[in-house]
């Protein structure tokens, strides 16, 4: 063997994690959509609405006036600003500007807080299902993922005893997600501060993905950085994406301690530096001009969720539980594994593909083997094209 073949071309790290799952499930569909095929689409996990007018022209207006340069890493003071006084002004948050760092996407903000605080063998707490990154990121970190399965009977509930039990001497944080991405399932406003108030008691970090936080159905929005004594435990990763239909704009943040805060912005520094200048000027315009199209789109997806699930009924062997937020459905699909040619929900949501062409992604990479995850973020006429091609198909398994 010469000594280039003999040679390790990946690092570990790499090798440790995998493509998205919900990232290559949108690339075969785009092959087939390129292809000329009718899909129903239920995969990707982004609104099917525009970004809103003033917000597109916030992004013109900078573009315009030449705001075009390399700005401060964690984002321009305005931005930073923008972000604290929102989450102050929505959650009773006392967040400084230094306390806030504006990243390119929440995906980026989530993989540098986990980078800034998980060392090789620390054990960070993930409830499941989960979204799929969690589990990469952590790992690509050298962190040891403990599940801590739900009860999808309970509605996939998350409760502090359910936490707690899986603390253990080397527990770095714990991972909540709510509204979550896939079940749909609300931490409830008393579980949210016991499992803060647990974690603050610990010494162990609480990072709270409220990607969805204003897509909450159930009529009390709560973020888990309320409990501002806990703040220094606490690290809130938020997004623009779902909440202002702005997922290719890439506009996320984080607002924890300074210390953490500053080391993602060390480390930003070395990677992406300041996210787009016209993105920053767009997000000013989101975040501090009327939240009225966000409440628009939320009783959007409540009418779209109902929709759904009023057609789920009609097939019979699914079942779904009720999502509270997001916009997704996680039906469980159990009953059709094992029939026809279907050896797994993966393989459900392969045939599902290329047979109906209905596109979802299979339970397995939220770590659940039941359930496949629809977004429903879709019009009423995809909802119902999907649903009647997804009936058809498995009531026709023998
Ligand atoms: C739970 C969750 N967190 C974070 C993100 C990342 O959002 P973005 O990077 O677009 O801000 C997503 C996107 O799908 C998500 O579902």
């Amino acid at each position: 063997m010469s000594t280039a073949t003999a040679q390790k071309v990946l690092s570990d790290r790499i090798d440790r994690i995998e493509v998205s799952a919900t990232m290559a499930i949108t690339a075969e569909a785009l092959k087939m959509k390129a292809a000329g095929i009718d899909l129903a689409d239920f995969g990707a996990g982004e609104p099917h609405f525009a970004t809103p007018r003033h917000i597109k022209d916030a992004a013109i207006a900078a573009i315009e006036a030449n705001f075009t340069r390399y700005t401060a890493v964690a984002g321009i003071p305005e931005v930073r600003k923008a972000i604290v006084e929102r989450h102050a002004s929505d959650f009773g948050t006392n967040y400084t500007v230094e306390e806030s760092v504006f990243a390119t996407g929440g995906k980026l903000a989530l993989f540098n807080a986990i980078q800034v605080l998980v060392d090789h063998g620390d054990e960070v707490i993930l409830p499941v299902p989960y979204w799929v990154s969690f589990k990469d990121i952590i790992q690509y970190a050298g962190g040891m993922v403990v599940y801590v399965e739900s009860d999808e009977a309970e509605n996939f509930r998350i409760t502090a005893k359910m936490i707690e039990d899986a603390i253990t001497p080397r527990t770095k944080a714990i991972i909540l997600n709510t509204p979550s991405n896939p079940s749909g399932a609300v931490v409830s406003p008393e579980d949210l501060e016991a499992i803060v108030r647990l974690a603050h008691a610990k010494g162990i970090y609480v990072l709270l993905d409220e990607c969805y936080v204003y897509l909450n159905f159930t009529g009390k929005i709560v973020s888990g950085g309320s409990f501002t004594e806990c703040k220094e435990h606490v690290v809130v990763l938020g997004s623009l994406s779902k909440t202002y239909a702005m997922t290719g704009w890439r506009a996320g943040f984080a607002l924890g301690p300074k210390q953490i805060i500053g080391a993602m912005s060390k480390l930003q520094s070395q990677s992406t530096s300041n996210a787009a200048s016209m993105v920053q000027r767009a997000s000013i315009a989101a975040l501090t001009s009327s939240q009225e199209c966000v409440s628009e789109m939320r009783a959007d997806y409540i009418t779209l969720r109902d929709r759904i699930l009023e057609g789920f009924k009609s097939i019979p062997g699914l079942t779904c539980t009720v999502p509270e937020g997001a916009f997704y459905v996680y039906p469980n699909v159990s009953a059709f594994v094992g029939r026809g040619r279907i050896r797994s929900t993966s393989d459900l949501a392969a045939k599902l593909l290329s047979e109906a062409h209905v596109v979802t992604v299979p339970g397995e990479a939220f770590g659940t083997d039941e359930h496949i995850r629809l977004s429903y973020a879709v019009s009423a006429d995809v909802i119902d094209k999907g649903v009647a091609r997804l009936r058809e198909f498995l009531l026709k398994l023998d």
